[in-house]
């Protein structure tokens, strides 16, 4: 190597040693005679001085070095005047005295300052290759590769075999559109990118594999968010022979080992388990963040026949009436607007209103409606909430789903906007009992609420004739702080179950027989009861972080767009790729300019 040490190597140990450093000038400072650099690579920062009294020609160099100059440069370890170390940084005690030094490339000026915090992220983006130097980026790079060697060396403990499975592929359905790659050698026909593994790691059970894993990279052409790009990579798995208890327990000790050896920080097993129906009717959400306490109760009861129109509409209704008792922290005032800037913003959620009552005592509240109740009624509304002088309680009265959602994004709301969430908590359950299907209404169909390979409760099956909708899943989800990291299930490995979820899901036996007639044919081709679960590594990565957005921890992310600012991704292909491709380049899109 060209270097003897890296930037983050250097302490007082070195004292009086002779060390070459290569790197990038992150500073230049000039003291007089003097010339300072910070020089940094990937381990860290190490400053180096130029004397002109050590070598005259050297310091006439160094004075044409600019930010991110690449550099090689020699000299000898000392340690820094006292009142000069820096206890901030591990070389802090210490500096590299130049005596000779090579430019190895230059820089052009920066289109942002590497250290500056506030950059706006498309221009981060588009000078990735800049934006990657950054101490954050390397941080989270670094973390990512870590996880994975950990997660790597688990699973090979627990004798999991890592098997590729391809990308150019069939469609295999997660909810989201399908990425087409069209075919050269069979015009008219198109692969899929994968959305999953999903279908590939079920015919490896059928296969004997009996313990698969995979870093897999998921394609997904769906609306993008913070935690959501249009490829992401997930830890999957899939085991035979099992139960959800088998799987719950290898995922579980797979993210305790990952919290322990990234963050010290012991995990109690075995996590909390929770019901989907507790879920929503607590937290209103399938990804409860139990940081913070704020749970909600049902006044549907306390509320009946109270001779407020809306509640007795929606009571008579068979709707619910929930209730949310918030502590406002102290010197919080919430004013008239504020309410009404709330009651706006739920109905985003689908709520038809939000009422609150300001509690001033047991049997007290100030809230516009609080003419319609008596003192004993709201003696009962304060007491199910547990509520004291000073709270606020808020009321959604709605059907039970709608109403759970709403005060649950509420909850969530309040929470991070009035700091009520702890910082560097980590807060994991599993969520299970989800229902198997859920209604589409546009489509007028039921939909899977995993995928459709997800395999009902055995006690459940005769309702897939009568009431699908009440039919559980052998499904569960790992939570973290509110965010779904990972989910699975235990699969239908009888082809008949198989052939009746495809007709729930009204796919003619034509559509399930081209879709997944390989499917289909393994199962009866002796497949074991088996099942998995994948893990999204991205989201993983960004909770250990405590990062913004999943883009945080991909080395080269898309936009929410779904562009690549760096390479300009997806770009117009030649009318030449076209033409091999079977594609007229004047048919393609149905209208000008739909990019
Ligand atoms: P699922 O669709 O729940 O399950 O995905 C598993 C996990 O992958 C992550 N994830 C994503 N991360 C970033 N961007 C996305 N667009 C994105 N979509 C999903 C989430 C999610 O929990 N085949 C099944 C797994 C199984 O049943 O074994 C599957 O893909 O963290
Ligand atoms: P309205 O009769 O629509 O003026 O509503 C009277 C009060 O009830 C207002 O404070 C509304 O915000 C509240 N409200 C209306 N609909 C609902 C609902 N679905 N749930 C809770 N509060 C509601």
């Amino acid at each position: 190597m060209l270097r003897t040490v890296t930037c983050g190597e250097l302490n007082r140990e070195f004292k009086g040693k002779t060390e070459t450093l290569t790197g990038w000038v992150d500073t230049r400072r000039d003291h007089g005679n003097l010339i300072f650099v910070d020089l940094r690579d990937r381990w860290g920062v190490t400053q180096v001085v130029f004397n002109p009294q050590t070598n005259a020609s050297m310091h006439k160099i160094a004075e044409t070095l600019r930010s991110e100059f690449v550099i090689l440069v020699r000299g000898t370890v000392q340690e820094r005047p006292a009142g000069t170390v820096n206890a901030k940084i591990p070389t802090g005690e210490i500096e590299l005295q130049a005596e000779s030094l090579e430019i190895l490339n230059t820089c052009q000026p920066l289109p942002f300052e590497l250290g500056e915090k506030n950059v706006g992220e498309e221009l981060r983006l588009q000078y990735r290759f800049l934006d990657l130097r950054r101490r954050d980026m390397v941080e989270s790079l670094t973390l990512r590769h870590r996880v994975m060697k950990l997660v790597h060396e688990y699973l090979d403990k627990q004798r999991f075999i890592e098997v590729e499975t391809p990308y150019l592929t069939k469609s295999t359905p997660e909810g989201a559109r399908d990425f087409l790659v069209p075919s050269r050698l069979n015009h008219g026909t198109f692969y899929a990118l994968p959305q999953s593994p999903q279908l590939f790691k079920q015919i490896l059970m059928v296969s004997g594999y009996d313990r698969y894993y995979q870093f897999a990279r998921c394609f997904r052409d769906e609306d993008l968010r913070k935690d959501r790009q249009p490829e992401h990579t997930q830890i999957d798995l899939e085991m035979s022979f099992i139960t959800e208890e088998d799987i719950m327990g290898v995922v579980e000790g797979m993210v305790v080992h990952v919290f322990k050896h990234t963050q010290n920080i012991a995990i109690k097993l075995p996590l909390r388990r929770m019901s989907y129906r507790e879920a929503m009717e607590k937290y209103g959400s399938d990804k409860p963040d139990l940081r913070y306490a704020m749970e909600m109760k049902d006044l549907s009861s306390v509320f009946e026949a109270s001779g407020f129109k809306v509640f007795d509409e929606v009571l008579a209704q068979k709707g619910s009436i929930r209730g949310l008792c918030f502590t406002p922290p102290a010197g919080t005032e919430f004013s008239r607007k504020d309410f009404d800037d709330l009651t706006q913003w739920i109905k985003t959620y689908g709520a038809k209103g939000l009422a609150w009552f300001k509690v001033t005592g047991p049997d007290t509240v100030e809230s516009p409606i609080q003419k319609f109740f008596d003192g004993a009624r709201i003696r009962k509304v304060t007491e199910t909430m547990e509520a004291k002088a000073g709270d606020i309680i808020f009321l959604v009265a709605d059907q039970f789903r709608i109403a759970c959602v709403a005060l649950g994004a509420l909850r969530c709301f309040l929470a991070e906007k009035y700091g009520m969430i702890p910082e560097g908590k980590f807060e994991l359950l599993w969520v299970v009992d989800f229902p198997l299907f859920e209604w589409n209404e546009e489509e007028k169909r039921c939909d899977a609420c995993h995928h459709p390979f997800t395999s009902p409760k055995p006690e459940d099956i005769p309702l897939l004739d009568t009431e699908p909708l009440k039919a559980r899943a052998r499904a569960y989800d790992i939570i973290c702080n509110g965010t779904e990291m990972g989910g699975g299930s235990i699969r239908i490995h009888d082809r008949n179950v198989q052939t009746k979820m495809f007709e729930l899901l009204q796919l003619t036996p034509e559509q399930a027989e081209a879709q997944f007639g390989f499917l289909l044919k393994a199962l009866a081709f002796g497949a074991p009861p088996h099942g998995g679960l994948a893990i999204g590594l991205d989201r993983f990565i960004t909770l250990l972080l405590a990062r913004d957005s999943i883009r945080e921890v991909i080395a080269f992310p898309k936009t929410q767009k779904g562009t690549c600012l760096m390479t300009d991704a997806p770009s117009p292909a030649t009318e030449r790729q076209l033409k091999e491709l079977g594609l007229d380049a004047k048919r393609m899109w149905i209208g000008q300019g739909n990019k």
